[in-house]
């Protein structure tokens, strides 16, 4: 069973997803957690490069190889062995987010996008994609309250520095390939209290929970 979460920025997916980790866990259903970008070794050191506030002479089109280099890598690594031992899978983004932040945000071509995810996914894609849809005000406090918090030395990260519009372009562009693959996705909303949202999320998975694919 292969899961991923999605969202903007500051949508709460890193939480869920470790809260699904916990009660995975509870019942003893062996799972992998990983997440795009850096799920891998090579992986961490791309995250690292596109990340960096400092990388703002970054190219969208090298942007956009990297995220599918580090999904290939991913793939290769992580992602197949996990689901060819049948264990329950949950990334923490994966190739949707390129066609939204790529695609979408950054204006580049939505045809070759997606010739690229399927040749760095190798056609494997999540049987359910969980969207977590918050408006970007919502979103993007969140994630600067967050970064005051834990402080990443008090900076934001390329993406977060990224004006209104481009949130906007991003969340809308996940809302349109969501309602395009309706049997994939489903739409959740991250306005919700951490703990109702989680409970949303286990009634969601529980149908799926003897699955072994
Ligand atoms: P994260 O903070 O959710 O781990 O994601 C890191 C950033 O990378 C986030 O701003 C979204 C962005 N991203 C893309 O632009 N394209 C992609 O394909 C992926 C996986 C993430």
């Amino acid at each position: 069973m292969f899961i991923s979460f999605e969202g903007i920025e500051g949508c709460g997916k890193t939480t869920q997803v470790e809260l699904l980790t916990k009660y995975l866990s509870h019942l003893g259903i062996p799972h992998v957690v990983t997440r795009e970008p850096g799920g891998t070794h090579l992986g961490k050191l791309i995250r690292q490069m596109l990340l960096d506030p400092s990388h703002n002479e970054m190219e969208p089109l090298t942007e956009l190889f990297l995220y599918a280099a580090d999904r290939a890598q991913h793939i290769a690594q992580v992602i197949r062995p996990a689901l060819e031992s049948h264990q329950w899978l949950i990334c923490d983004r994966f190739a949707d987010a390129t066609t939204v932040y790529q695609g979408y945000g950054r204006d580049q071509d939505l045809a070759f996008i997606q010739r690229l995810n399927e040749m760095a996914t190798q056609g494997i894609w999540p049987r359910l994609s969980l969207l977590l849809d918050c408006p970007v005000e919502v979103g993007l406090d969140r994630a600067r309250q967050r970064i005051m918090e834990t402080s990443l030395e008090g900076r934001e990260d390329r993406f977060e520095q990224q004006d209104l519009a481009f949130h906007q372009r991003v969340r809308e562009g996940y809302l349109k390939i969501a309602a395009q693959n309706p049997h994939r996705f489903v739409v959740l909303d991250a306005t919700l209290e951490v703990e109702q949202l989680h409970q949303e999320i286990v009634a969601l998975l529980n149908p799926y929970l003897t699955d072994t694919d």
